[in-house]
């Protein structure tokens, strides 16, 4: 039987664990599927660098093109950014390619207009790993929770800044000690203002308002604020007074609309979010006949991330084509600039 042909857009951290991943779990992949996975190109920045993983050589490219050019059913998009990663998204989608992506930011600027072209292409874009890493919330929103009325998602969506806030807090890191840690560790983003001004809690929202509400306030009409001017102090003072610092992201249907807000949040000691440690994340559903709902896991990190990338992969490749039906057409541009403006 043929493989399924697979193309990598970028081969660091989630690459790598996605590599692991297919190797790892090769024999149950091909029996689900029902043939076996093969990478046939992986895009490289340096093709000289040190990598955790083993790949052949002759995989590897730093050409765009070239990944075009092969012949692969789809492309797993772990590069990260918007530019190229957006060109190289839509050129693939164009020549008839199912995409899985982790890249939130991607999604936040350009997901509705990305959704319609795989729609009309048809071809599936798949974007599990890009909220909460390794939990898999929005297969659960987008399949057992369409008939409840939600009234809000909320949680800690951002790995980076939850470890930092951890080892600040319990091994009385400094701040810069805990993000370098952070970094090593593969939690973080390529520019890592992303993670402690509360940007990607932010995309992370909404993409998850999106999901559940099919809309949400443009992100410039957020209320936004990371951890960055935090100090111990003030951590160390929060819990002599019973209290854990978490930076909350928060998607709640209000009057005008669907409001997001990302900032750092005080929380009781025995409240299940300020338990949520290290790179973990916590995701908190409130719907009408559900009542509250609690995941949580590891939200960022090589194999937990992969894990949604694969299972990403693999249901989309055991489904047949549907138009993407949750995440709707709204008017106007909903892309958003680092700065906040759209885009
Ligand atoms: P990373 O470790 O920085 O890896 C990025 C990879 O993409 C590298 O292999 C890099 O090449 C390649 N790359 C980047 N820009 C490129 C370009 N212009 N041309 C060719 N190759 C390029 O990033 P990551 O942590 O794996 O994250 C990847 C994506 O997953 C991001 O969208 C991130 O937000 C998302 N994500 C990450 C995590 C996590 O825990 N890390 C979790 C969930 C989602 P070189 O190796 O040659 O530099
Ligand atoms: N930088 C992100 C985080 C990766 O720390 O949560 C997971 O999306």
């Amino acid at each position: 039987t043929e493989a399924v042909k697979v193309g990598l857009l970028g081969v660091g951290t989630v690459g790598g664990g996605v590599l692991k991943t297919i190797r790892l779990q090769q024999q149950k992949l091909s029996e689900r599927l029902g043939r076996p996975v093969e990478i046939v190109k992986a895009l490289v920045r340096d093709p000289g660098k040190k990598r955790t993983v083993e790949l052949d050589h002759d995989l590897i490219t730093t050409r765009f093109e070239e990944v075009l050019k092969s012949d692969v059913d789809i492309v797993v998009e772990v590069m990260g950014g918007v530019e190229p990663a957006y060109e190289y998204v839509r050129a693939l989608i164009e020549k008839g390619c199912h995409i899985v992506t982790a890249n939130k930011e991607l999604l936040a600027r350009h997901g509705t207009e990305l959704i319609q072209l795989a729609n009309r292409h048809q071809v599936q874009l798949a974007y599990e790993a890009s909220v909460a890493g390794g939990i898999p919330i929005l297969g659960v929103l987008r399949q057992f929770l369409r008939t409840n009325d939600i009234s809000s998602v909320s949680g800690i969506l951002n790995g980076t800044t939850n470890f930092i806030l951890t080892q600040m807090e319990q091994a009385k890191l400094p701040y810069h000690e805990a993000l370098k840690q952070a970094q090593e560790l593969g939690y973080a983003e390529a520019d890592p203002s992303s993670d402690v001004e509360g940007w990607d809690a932010l995309y992370k929202s909404y993409i998850l308002a999106q999901l559940v509400f099919g809309e949400a306030l443009p992100l410039n009409q957020a209320r936004r604020r990371g951890i960055d001017s935090l100090h111990l102090g003030q951590l160390t003072l929060a819990h002599e007074l019973g209290y854990r610092i978490k930076l909350l992201a928060q998607a709640t249907k209000a009057e005008g609309g669907v409001q997001l807000s990302v900032s750092p949040t005080l929380l009781p000691l025995d409240h299940p979010l300020a338990q949520v440690q290290g790179a973990d994340n916590a995701v908190q559903v409130s719907g009408n006949i559900v009542g509250d709902l609690l995941f949580m896991g590891k939200g960022a990190g090589e194999l937990p991330t992969a894990s949604a990338v694969v299972e990403d992969l693999a249901y989309l490749l055991t489904q047949r084509f549907s138009p993407h039906p949750l995440w709707r057409e709204r008017q106007g541009n909903h892309g958003v600039g680092k700065e906040g403006t759209w885009s």
